[in-house]
């Protein structure tokens, strides 16, 4: 480690507020502590999290730095004590509790893969966050099963867009909701079997309609407010509802009949706040299930756009407007 800079490049929010409060600081490269790894960063993903904590309204978990960023791609340059999965030099990527946005960022080993040589590091920079997101909440919570209908709001999102490939890749029939024509066009091009444009159609007839009435057996939500009564109407008997996010607003007026009538499951989560042991289980059912996909490019990232780590004020700029499909990505 003694050749390494003890100095780096790391994007700080300096106070809360909006896209140019993001500022490129030098900061001290940190060291890996017991099970970690350092990984020299050559490319960070942009995630909605890291708008809502540069806002300050999603501080980091006790422990996580204040350097942003939840995902990172890059080769390992250095090792902890006790972390020996990797070797110096080896391309990975992985998913952190903060400090992606930097030059070095630490890892602890288990929640960091080895990089399919199938992707670009651009690519694999921009996979941790919604893989693991959709992973665990449209498998493992959801229990989606091939053959079985998915309706994802957002679906040219990071996470729409990859619970798209995912789905698709597991033999799932997938319909997708976006606020534009073009964006449904690209959830049609992504592999969405149906797309509904919202703003101009009713998601609930339109998956009702898709599905022959049955309506979607697993309905991933970003949206909150008014769509937890429209998921409920638009669920199939037995349907699992999984709520990530509530950009719509956290509070609902409900009608809890379809709820007993459908025998739904109503359930949701956060990933940034689990453990390091947590967040290993789900890396290995990803490297288990998902890596073998990657590697045969059965499936793949979306990348919208990519910035330089200086221009991370940008890269938000761009997140916030929704203009986006797919994720942004920035250089180190
Ligand atoms: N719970 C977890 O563990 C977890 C983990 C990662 C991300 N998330 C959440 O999942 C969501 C997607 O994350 P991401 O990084 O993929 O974000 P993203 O790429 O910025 O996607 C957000 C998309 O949501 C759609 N949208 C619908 N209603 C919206 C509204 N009221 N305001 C703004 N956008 C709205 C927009 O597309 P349209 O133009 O089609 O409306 C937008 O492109 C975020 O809310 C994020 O916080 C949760």
């Amino acid at each position: 480690m003694s050749d390494l800079p003890t100095t780096m490049k790391a994007v700080i929010a300096v106070a809360p507020g909006g896209p140019e409060v993001l500022e490129l600081a030098t900061r001290p490269r940190p060291s890996p502590r017991e099970g970690e790894i350092l990984v020299a960063v050559e490319a960070a993903g942009v995630n909605r999290p890291d708008v809502l904590q540069r806002q300050g309204v999603y501080p980091p978990p006790p422990g996580a730095p204040d350097v942003l960023g939840l995902e990172v791609a890059g080769k390992v340059a250095a090792l902890g004590v006790g972390a020996t999965r990797y070797r110096l030099g080896d391309r990975v990527l992985a998913l952190v509790p903060g400090g992606g946005y930097a030059e070095y960022c630490l890892a602890h080993e288990s929640n960091a893969l080895p990089a399919p040589a199938s992707l670009t590091t651009i690519e694999a920079g921009g996979v941790p966050e919604t893989f693991f997101t959709v992973w665990t909440n449209v498998f493992e919570s959801g229990g989606l099963k091939t053959g079985e209908t998915l309706l994802v709001h957002g679906g040219t999102s990071g996470i729409g867009t990859t619970a798209i490939a995912l789905a698709k890749a597991f033999g799932a029939k997938v319909i997708a909701t976006a606020g534009s024509p073009e964006k449904v066009a690209a959830c049609l091009r992504l592999g969405a079997d149906f797309a509904i444009d919202y703003r101009a159609q009713d998601f609930v007839a339109e998956t009702l309609r898709a599905t022959g009435e049955k309506g979607a057996d697993v309905i991933l939500d970003m949206v909150g407010g008014d769509y937890v009564a429209r998921n409920y109407a638009a669920a199939a008997r037995r349907g699992r509802i999984i709520q990530i996010a509530h950009l719509s607003g956290p509070k609902a007026t409900l009608d809890l009949r379809p709820l007993m009538i459908k025998r739904l499951v109503h359930t949701g989560s956060t990933l940034r706040p689990r453990s390091a042991a947590e967040k290993a289980i789900i890396a290995d059912a990803l490297f288990a299930r998902v890596w073998p996909l990657l590697s045969e490019g059965r499936c793949k990232p979306v990348i919208d756009s990519t910035f330089p780590l200086a221009e991370a004020g940008k890269a938000h700029a761009r997140i916030e407007s929704s203009a986006h499909i797919g994720k942004i990505v920035l250089t180190v």
